[in-house]
Protein backbone atom coordinates (compact mmCIF):
# COMPACT_ATOMS: atom_id res chain seq x y z
CA UNK A 1 0.00 0.00 0.00
CA UNK A 2 1.32 3.66 -0.54
CA UNK A 3 -0.17 6.50 1.29
CA UNK A 4 1.45 9.76 0.93
CA UNK A 5 0.95 12.41 4.22
CA UNK A 6 2.80 15.22 3.73
CA UNK A 7 3.09 18.38 6.44
CA UNK A 8 4.18 21.50 5.76
CA UNK A 9 4.77 24.90 7.63
CA UNK A 10 6.99 27.71 9.19
CA UNK A 11 9.98 26.94 11.68
CA UNK A 12 8.56 25.60 15.30
CA UNK A 13 5.65 24.87 13.69
CA UNK A 14 5.29 21.57 15.76
CA UNK A 15 5.58 19.56 12.34
CA UNK A 16 8.19 17.21 13.78
CA UNK A 17 6.19 16.29 16.53
CA UNK A 18 3.19 15.68 15.33
CA UNK A 19 4.70 13.91 11.86
CA UNK A 20 6.53 11.27 14.32
CA UNK A 21 3.30 11.29 15.99
CA UNK A 22 0.99 10.52 13.09
CA UNK A 23 3.70 7.91 11.52
CA UNK A 24 4.01 6.01 14.45
CA UNK A 25 -0.47 5.69 14.70
CA UNK A 26 -0.83 4.64 10.74
CA UNK A 27 2.54 2.68 11.02
CA UNK A 28 4.42 5.15 8.64
CA UNK A 29 7.86 5.63 7.86
CA UNK A 30 9.01 9.29 8.79
CA UNK A 31 11.15 11.40 6.94
CA UNK A 32 11.89 15.01 8.76
CA UNK A 33 13.28 16.68 5.10
CA UNK A 34 14.82 19.81 6.93
CA UNK A 35 17.04 17.29 8.34
CA UNK A 36 18.43 17.00 4.34
CA UNK A 37 18.88 21.24 4.53
CA UNK A 38 20.03 21.39 7.96
CA UNK A 39 22.89 18.58 6.66
CA UNK A 40 23.44 20.63 3.61
CA UNK A 41 23.72 23.93 5.64
CA UNK A 42 26.07 22.31 8.09
CA UNK A 43 28.18 21.36 5.14
CA UNK A 44 28.37 25.12 4.00
CA UNK A 45 29.43 26.26 7.72
CA UNK A 46 32.36 23.57 7.40
CA UNK A 47 33.42 25.12 3.88
CA UNK A 48 32.02 22.38 1.60
CA UNK A 49 30.09 24.51 -1.59
CA UNK A 50 26.39 23.96 -0.93
CA UNK A 51 25.71 22.34 -3.86
CA UNK A 52 28.96 19.74 -3.42
CA UNK A 53 27.41 18.95 -0.48
CA UNK A 54 23.76 18.21 -1.57
CA UNK A 55 25.18 16.08 -4.71
CA UNK A 56 27.13 13.89 -2.30
CA UNK A 57 24.92 13.92 0.82
CA UNK A 58 24.06 10.45 2.35
CA UNK A 59 20.86 10.94 3.54
CA UNK A 60 20.48 7.49 5.86
CA UNK A 61 23.02 9.20 8.25
CA UNK A 62 21.77 12.28 9.15
CA UNK A 63 22.64 12.82 13.17
CA UNK A 64 19.64 14.77 13.80
CA UNK A 65 20.96 16.07 17.44
CA UNK A 66 24.07 17.40 15.91
CA UNK A 67 22.30 19.77 13.16
CA UNK A 68 19.80 20.98 15.21
CA UNK A 69 21.47 24.23 16.55
CA UNK A 70 19.74 27.86 15.51
CA UNK A 71 23.50 28.89 13.20
CA UNK A 72 22.91 25.17 11.27
CA UNK A 73 19.02 26.29 10.93
CA UNK A 74 20.11 29.88 9.89
CA UNK A 75 22.59 28.05 7.15
CA UNK A 76 19.81 25.66 6.04
CA UNK A 77 17.42 28.37 4.70
CA UNK A 78 20.08 29.78 2.78
CA UNK A 79 21.09 27.04 0.85
CA UNK A 80 17.61 26.03 0.66
CA UNK A 81 17.24 28.99 -1.34
CA UNK A 82 19.84 27.74 -4.06
CA UNK A 83 17.78 25.69 -6.99
CA UNK A 84 20.82 23.13 -7.62
CA UNK A 85 20.64 22.09 -3.67
CA UNK A 86 16.76 22.14 -4.31
CA UNK A 87 16.74 19.86 -7.07
CA UNK A 88 20.13 17.64 -6.24
CA UNK A 89 17.38 16.57 -3.03
CA UNK A 90 14.22 15.91 -4.69
CA UNK A 91 14.78 12.15 -5.98
CA UNK A 92 15.85 10.76 -2.10
CA UNK A 93 12.42 12.58 -0.84
CA UNK A 94 10.11 11.49 -3.95
CA UNK A 95 11.57 7.85 -3.64
CA UNK A 96 10.68 7.79 0.54
CA UNK A 97 7.54 9.50 -0.05
CA UNK A 98 6.54 6.33 -2.33
CA UNK A 99 8.34 3.51 -0.39
CA UNK A 100 5.25 0.59 0.30
CA UNK A 101 3.91 0.91 3.53
CA UNK A 102 2.67 4.23 3.68
CA UNK A 103 5.15 7.71 4.25
CA UNK A 104 4.99 10.97 6.39
CA UNK A 105 7.26 13.54 5.20
CA UNK A 106 7.39 17.01 6.73
CA UNK A 107 9.24 20.30 5.26
CA UNK A 108 8.31 23.41 3.50
CA UNK A 109 7.12 22.41 0.18
CA UNK A 110 6.43 18.35 0.63
CA UNK A 111 2.43 19.51 -0.61
CA UNK A 112 3.36 21.84 -3.09
CA UNK A 113 6.59 20.69 -5.01
CA UNK A 114 8.15 16.91 -3.90
CA UNK A 115 4.20 14.91 -3.45
CA UNK A 116 1.98 17.36 -4.86
CA UNK A 117 -0.53 14.08 -5.70
CA UNK A 118 -0.12 12.88 -1.65
CA UNK A 119 -3.12 11.63 -0.50
CA UNK A 120 -3.33 13.96 2.75
CA UNK A 121 -1.66 16.72 3.04
CA UNK A 122 -1.31 19.49 6.31
CA UNK A 123 -0.10 23.01 7.02
CA UNK A 124 0.70 23.27 10.95
CA UNK A 125 1.57 27.16 12.15
CA UNK A 126 1.25 29.40 14.71
CA UNK A 127 1.64 32.60 15.74
CA UNK A 128 5.70 33.42 15.21
CA UNK A 129 5.77 34.11 19.21
CA UNK A 130 4.16 30.64 19.75
CA UNK A 131 6.72 29.03 17.53
CA UNK A 132 9.55 30.87 18.94
CA UNK A 133 8.74 30.29 22.58
CA UNK A 134 8.61 26.63 21.77
CA UNK A 135 11.72 26.38 19.99
CA UNK A 136 13.51 28.63 22.98
CA UNK A 137 12.10 26.00 25.52
CA UNK A 138 13.35 22.95 22.80
CA UNK A 139 16.83 24.84 22.54
CA UNK A 140 17.37 25.66 26.26
CA UNK A 141 16.32 21.55 27.13
CA UNK A 142 19.47 20.62 24.71
CA UNK A 143 21.98 22.92 26.71
CA UNK A 144 21.65 26.38 24.21
CA UNK A 145 22.00 29.56 26.28
CA UNK A 146 20.35 31.47 23.18
CA UNK A 147 17.56 34.34 24.66
CA UNK A 148 13.95 34.46 23.66
CA UNK A 149 14.08 37.48 21.28
CA UNK A 150 17.16 36.17 19.63
CA UNK A 151 15.18 32.38 18.56
CA UNK A 152 12.13 34.72 18.11
CA UNK A 153 14.02 37.01 15.56
CA UNK A 154 15.76 34.03 13.92
CA UNK A 155 12.09 32.13 13.30
CA UNK A 156 11.41 35.05 12.03
CA UNK A 157 13.87 35.76 9.53
CA UNK A 158 13.99 32.21 8.18
CA UNK A 159 10.39 32.64 7.47
CA UNK A 160 10.58 35.85 5.56
CA UNK A 161 13.79 33.91 3.50
CA UNK A 162 11.02 30.45 3.23
CA UNK A 163 8.19 32.28 1.63
CA UNK A 164 10.26 34.59 -0.60
CA UNK A 165 12.28 32.51 -2.17
CA UNK A 166 11.62 31.63 -6.02
CA UNK A 167 12.16 28.49 -5.63
CA UNK A 168 9.47 26.10 -3.79
CA UNK A 169 8.25 29.16 -1.29
CA UNK A 170 6.54 28.22 2.18
CA UNK A 171 3.13 27.87 1.57
CA UNK A 172 -0.03 25.80 1.81
CA UNK A 173 -0.86 23.28 -0.86
CA UNK A 174 -4.56 24.66 -2.48
CA UNK A 175 -5.72 21.16 -1.00
CA UNK A 176 -4.32 21.34 2.29
CA UNK A 177 -6.19 21.31 6.00
CA UNK A 178 -4.60 23.99 8.03
CA UNK A 179 -3.95 23.51 11.27
CA UNK A 180 -2.91 26.49 13.54
CA UNK A 181 -1.93 25.40 16.98
CA UNK A 182 -1.11 28.47 18.77
CA UNK A 183 -4.09 27.51 21.25
CA UNK A 184 -3.67 23.30 20.83
CA UNK A 185 -1.75 21.65 23.72
CA UNK A 186 0.56 18.66 21.90
CA UNK A 187 -1.95 16.11 22.68
CA UNK A 188 -4.81 18.24 20.78
CA UNK A 189 -2.63 18.95 18.05
CA UNK A 190 -1.70 15.32 17.01
CA UNK A 191 -5.10 14.04 17.40
CA UNK A 192 -6.95 17.32 15.14
CA UNK A 193 -4.01 15.68 12.78
CA UNK A 194 -5.32 12.37 12.86
CA UNK A 195 -8.75 13.23 12.34
CA UNK A 196 -8.07 15.51 9.46
CA UNK A 197 -5.60 12.10 8.05
CA UNK A 198 -7.86 9.74 8.37
CA UNK A 199 -11.38 11.36 6.81
CA UNK A 200 -8.97 11.47 3.64
CA UNK A 201 -8.25 7.46 3.77
CA UNK A 202 -11.87 6.70 4.04
CA UNK A 203 -12.39 8.31 0.96
O1 LIG B 1 12.57 22.51 12.62
P1 LIG B 1 12.35 23.80 11.88
O2 LIG B 1 10.92 23.97 11.47
O3 LIG B 1 12.91 24.99 12.59
O4 LIG B 1 13.24 23.73 10.56
P2 LIG B 1 13.50 22.50 9.58
O5 LIG B 1 12.20 21.87 9.20
O6 LIG B 1 14.55 21.61 10.15
O7 LIG B 1 14.07 23.24 8.27
C1 LIG B 1 15.26 24.02 8.28
C2 LIG B 1 15.27 24.87 7.03
O8 LIG B 1 15.37 24.01 5.89
C3 LIG B 1 14.02 25.70 6.77
O9 LIG B 1 14.07 26.99 7.35
C4 LIG B 1 13.94 25.77 5.25
O10 LIG B 1 14.67 26.85 4.74
C5 LIG B 1 14.61 24.49 4.79
N1 LIG B 1 13.67 23.48 4.30
C6 LIG B 1 13.18 23.61 3.02
O11 LIG B 1 13.47 24.58 2.33
N2 LIG B 1 12.37 22.64 2.48
C7 LIG B 1 12.02 21.57 3.22
N3 LIG B 1 11.24 20.64 2.67
C8 LIG B 1 12.47 21.44 4.55
C9 LIG B 1 13.30 22.43 5.07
Amino acid sequence: MRFTIAIDGPAAAGKGTISKAVAQHFGFAHLDTGLLYRAVGAQMLAGVPPVEAAQTLQADALDAAKLRSADVAQAASKVAAIPEVRAALVDFQRAFASRAGGAVLDGRDIGTVICPEAEAKLFVTATPEVRATRRHLELTAAGSSTDYATVLADVKERDARDMNRADAPLRPAADAVVLDTSQLSIAQAIAQAIAAISSKQQR
